[in-house]
């Protein structure tokens, strides 16, 4: 995929704020600090579009990034950050299940999970509620260029039995050398048929 544009068009806390040019949207879930807005900037070749930081809880609003004016990546602010207020998380979990229960123009959810740990109990509910209402979630195992060889077979398996995956069902990435890259730009150009 060449992206030839790529803009932010809102950061949004209500769904009157959401865009109205009827794109399909590819929405970006995980916990604080998993590497969404780094994945962004990863996948359209832009060092900061998305601001990204090593503090948790960067990320407070829904970000839409309008590209090659065809389709949206939408940046989601994280979950389980345990030093953001209990309020805060719960106006952050109400905002992102509104975004993802009413959205008609959602036609794919990306799910980053840390490929160095197991999926966190905040992963495993989120995979479960995104299974509840039958959305099928491509799986990120971001930050791979952390691991050695031997750490990446051994994370594979365990996130595959954790989640029970096919083997289609997720990819490792890394935002820093770009791997998993092109395989993730192919199924997202396949599921939204841009
Ligand atoms: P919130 O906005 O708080 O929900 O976080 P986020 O999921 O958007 O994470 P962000 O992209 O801001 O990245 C968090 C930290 O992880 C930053 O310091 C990034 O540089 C680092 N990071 C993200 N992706 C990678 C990766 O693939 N490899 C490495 N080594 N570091 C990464
Ligand atoms: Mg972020």
């Amino acid at each position: 995929m060449f992206i030839n544009t790529a803009e932010i068009v809102i950061s949004a806390v209500r769904p009157e704020q959401y865009p109205e040019d009827h794109l399909p949207e590819v929405v970006l879930l995980g916990r604080s600090n998993v590497g969404k807005s780094s994945f962004i900037n990863a996948m359209i070749d832009r060092r900061d579009l998305a601001r990204t930081s090593s503090q948790p809880g960067k990320t407070q609003t829904i970000n839409f990034y309008r590209l090659n004016e065809r389709f949206y990546f939408v940046d989601m602010p994280g979950y389980g950050y345990a030093k953001v207020s209990k309020k805060e998380r719960e106006r952050f979990g109400k905002m992102i299940e509104t975004y993802l229960l009413t959205r008609e123009h959602l036609k794919m959810v990306l799910l980053l999970v840390d490929s160095r740990h197991p999926p966190t109990e905040d992963d495993v509910l989120m995979y479960r509620w995104l299974e509840y209402y039958q959305i099928k979630p491509l799986v990120i195992a971001s930050k791979s260029d952390k691991l050695s060889k031997n750490q990446l077979s051994r994370s594979m398996k365990t996130l595959k039995d954790t989640l029970d995956l096919d083997e289609d069902g997720y990819i490792f990435f890394s935002a820093t050398t770009k791997k998993g890259k092109e395989k993730i730009w192919q199924k997202i150009e396949h599921q939204l048929q841009l």
